[in-house]
């Protein structure tokens, strides 16, 4: 696996070898760290006076599921993100006309047993590929505090070649949208949400856990096997996600290599252009709605 950091590699050739599983990592940017201080004032004052990386030890997993289920679409919504989200693409080298993204998602892995289903799903091994995201699909990660190597996300390149035996095959993303997403903060202790995982045992050793700073940012393939690494840090992770599409790469069917996914439906139609906020077209659409 190679790993680019501050590279200034034109976005073409940096979506081939995000295809090929490479990652690219960049330093803080000016709107990245817009995007982070607006997801802290979010959760500090939803949490207050507590602070948000500490809440697991006064709250019940219960109370922090009800707050976390009011903020998260706070911040999802937010007009400001998209706007941050903008200016971080540009900052990275995006061209806005072609380049489509979905509105960032706010995570929360807590320590321990605490809360990891539902609104704080902690994330088995999977590829998003598994989920009807395109081949095309770049994620964009983000921790909203510091992080280190024992709360954060893990990848596991070994999976980058190798297909797992998985449940892709009974997700449709429209199904999943219409009966499970909305039910996110009912499931406190367990999660009963069919979520295509892992059919086979797997080796998560050795993983590639990337550090960077509150406003940096990690690019790579949705086609990579990743998850949420156990919290043993004693605090609350907290991290932003979102995804992009290039126009050109989807019209063309280009992307990273499916070798295991049998997923059906698309969330292409999430996508919203840099410009102007406009959706892909239907036909461009249609072209993965399979
Ligand atoms: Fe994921």
């Amino acid at each position: 696996m190679n790993i680019y950091v501050d590279s200034k590699m034109a976005d073409k050739a940096r979506r081939k070898h995000l295809y090929d599983g490479s990652l690219f990592i960049y330093s803080t940017t000016p709107s990245g760290l817009k995007l982070c201080e607006l997801a802290r004032e979010l959760t500090e004052e939803a949490f207050h006076p507590l602070d948000p990386t500490k809440v697991h030890e006064s709250l019940t997993a219960e109370k922090s599921a009800e707050v976390l289920a009011v903020m998260k679409p706070r911040f999802i919504h937010h007009p400001k993100a998209k706007e941050y989200i903008r200016g971080m693409l540009t900052e990275i080298g995006c061209d806005l006309e072609k380049t489509y993204f979905d509105v960032p998602r706010l995570r929360s892995a807590f320590p321990g047993d605490y809360l990891k289903s539902g609104i704080a799903y902690a994330f088995h091994p999977h590829r998003d590929t598994w989920y009807s995201a395109p081949q095309c699909q770049i994620n964009w990660w983000m921790p909203v505090y510091p992080i280190d190597y024992d709360n954060c996300m893990a990848i596991h390149p070994n999976y980058w070649s190798v297909p797992v035996k998985n449940g892709s095959s009974g997700y449709n993303y429209d199904r999943w949208n219409r009966e499970s997403r909305q039910n996110a903060a009912t499931h406190v202790k367990t999660d009963t949400r069919v979520q295509p995982k892992p059919e086979e045992p797997m080796t998560l050793d050795p993983d590639v856990r990337t550090i960077c700073d509150v406003g940096g940012v990690y690019l790579f393939s949705a086609a990579q096997m990743h998850s949420t690494v156990p919290n043993t840090s004693g605090s609350v992770r907290y991290s932003i996600d979102f995804r992009t599409v290039h126009r050109d790469d989807v019209d063309n069917r280009l992307g990273a290599p499916n070798i295991d996914s049998a997923c059906t439906g698309t969330n292409i139609g999430d996508f919203l252009r840099g410009t102007d906020l406009d959706h892909l077209p239907d036909e461009a659409v249609a072209l993965y709605n399979v």
